[in-house]
């Protein structure tokens, strides 16, 4: 006779650790993406053996796009959903700038994008070198404006704007014209064009999305990236001044964008908690029975997600599986859980000093992997040694789950 029947959870949990992916080298090399990644996706989403959803988040110092753009045309090329609250691009946490500046100078990009994007972020009143160049074409000689950057340009008498603050936000399409801007402007008086200051010490602050030297694309050799542009700025400007350019810097390995990306990443834990917990209750209600969500030691969250089986309670261990819960929520009870940190953040990039450097500096739950399909290249000594080095984004994946279990 069988007697009282009694749930048992064939559970697919939710990890307790985390991945951070970088994606220039990593994930994407200029165009082309890294094919392996597909996979490694694949196997965070709970495609794996041990039946474990893994969250991840991408913390990228490239930009010039929406964090939207960035999370479709990675869905895309990865064949599972991103969403732009998984994206940190290196401009991403200059929105915490917003309120301190009233006219920025916003430098990179195509067009209009990062004009398009700082406003997203909440800045007022934001301009570009081609509103410049559109003011006055005599600032950068022998260069003509496009068509394309004349429509896309603002009209503005910038002998009347006093810009506040100069932000990098992507790689400058033009460097000669941009250098002309950005030093002009750090030599003024009060950041308004046309002006010079004697002390050279009233013009406006410079950010820059990051200090990458160099990064990878799909070119044969390593590309200079926005910390050229940087070592070059500094440089004209000491020429000139015979002072160091004070500049504030975002991006890896800054540690604003450590605590930015901690934030992102506890935030998009939780949320792939609740969508369990949400997908539980609406798709699946007869799931629920006495002992409804078990949350372990590692407030990984133990769900009836896949299939419940019913046995009998007398002759039937099973329930082993399921191990002192910390906390078991009822059906009915609103769920609200607080997560704690992850236990270990694989963070897996390809260039040692910004990416192992960012991942060994500011928290030693983080674990640096360094692959080589990037900056990095194989057979050198990597600047900052990583706890791991393998050959791709899918051997990172790999290593760090069975690391896991
Ligand atoms: O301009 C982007 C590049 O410097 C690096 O991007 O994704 O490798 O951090 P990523
Ligand atoms: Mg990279």
């Amino acid at each position: 006779i069988r007697r009282k029947k009694k749930t048992v959870i064939d559970h697919v949990r939710v990890a307790s650790y985390a991945f951070c992916f970088d994606i220039d080298g990593v994930i994407l090399r200029g165009p082309n993406t890294i094919p392996e990644a597909v996979e490694a996706m694949k196997l965070l989403n709970g495609e794996n053996k041990y039946n474990i959803k893994v969250p991840s988040i991408f913390v990228t110092n490239g930009g010039g796009k929406p964090e939207s753009a960035r999370a479709t045309d990675l869905s895309q090329r990865l064949q599972c959903t991103i969403t732009p609250a998984q994206i940190i691009q290196g401009h991403t946490p200059m929105k915490d700038l917003v309120g301190v500046y009233q006219n920025v100078l916003v430098v990179g990009g195509i067009g209009n994008v990062c004009r398009n994007v700082a406003e997203s972020y909440g800045f007022k009143h934001v301009y570009t070198p081609i509103d410049v160049l559109k003011w006055n074409p005599a600032v950068s000689p022998y260069h003509d404006l496009s068509e394309e950057d004349k429509k896309a340009a603002k009209e503005v008498d910038f002998s009347k704007v006093s810009i506040d603050a100069i932000l990098v936000f992507a790689d400058s399409r033009n460097w000669a014209a941009d250098q002309q801007i950005i030093l002009e402007l750090l030599l003024s008086k009060h950041g308004v064009m046309g002006t010079e200051s004697k002390t050279y010490d009233e013009g406006p602050q410079i950010y820059f999305a990051h200090s990458d030297f160099i990064w990878a694309t799909n070119y044969k050799l390593s590309r200079y990236g926005m910390g050229a542009l940087q070592v070059s700025i500094a440089a004209l400007y000491r020429e000139h001044t015979g002072h160091e350019l004070k500049v504030n810097r975002f991006g890896k390995p800054q540690k604003g964008t450590f605590k930015f990306a901690n934030k992102v990443l506890t935030h998009w834990r939780q949320g792939v908690l609740d969508e369990h917990l949400k997908k539980l209750s609406i798709d699946d209600p007869n799931a629920l029975t006495d002992a409804d969500i078990l949350i372990n030691e590692h407030g990984e969250e133990i769900i009836n997600q896949n299939r419940l089986e019913t046995y009998d309670d007398e002759n039937d261990s099973s329930d082993g599986e399921i191990k002192e819960p910390l906390a078991l929520v009822k059906k009915s009870e609103k769920i609200t859980l607080e997560l704690p940190p992850a236990s270990t953040v694989y963070f897996v990039g390809d260039t040692p000093e910004s990416d192992i450097r960012f991942a060994n500096s500011h928290d030693a739950s983080w674990h640096s992997i360094l692959v080589k399909t990037g900056v990095y290249k194989d057979g050198t000594v990597p600047k900052y040694t990583p706890k791991h080095l393998c050959e791709n984004v899918l051997d990172a994946v790999n290593y760090a789950i069975e690391r896991e279990h």
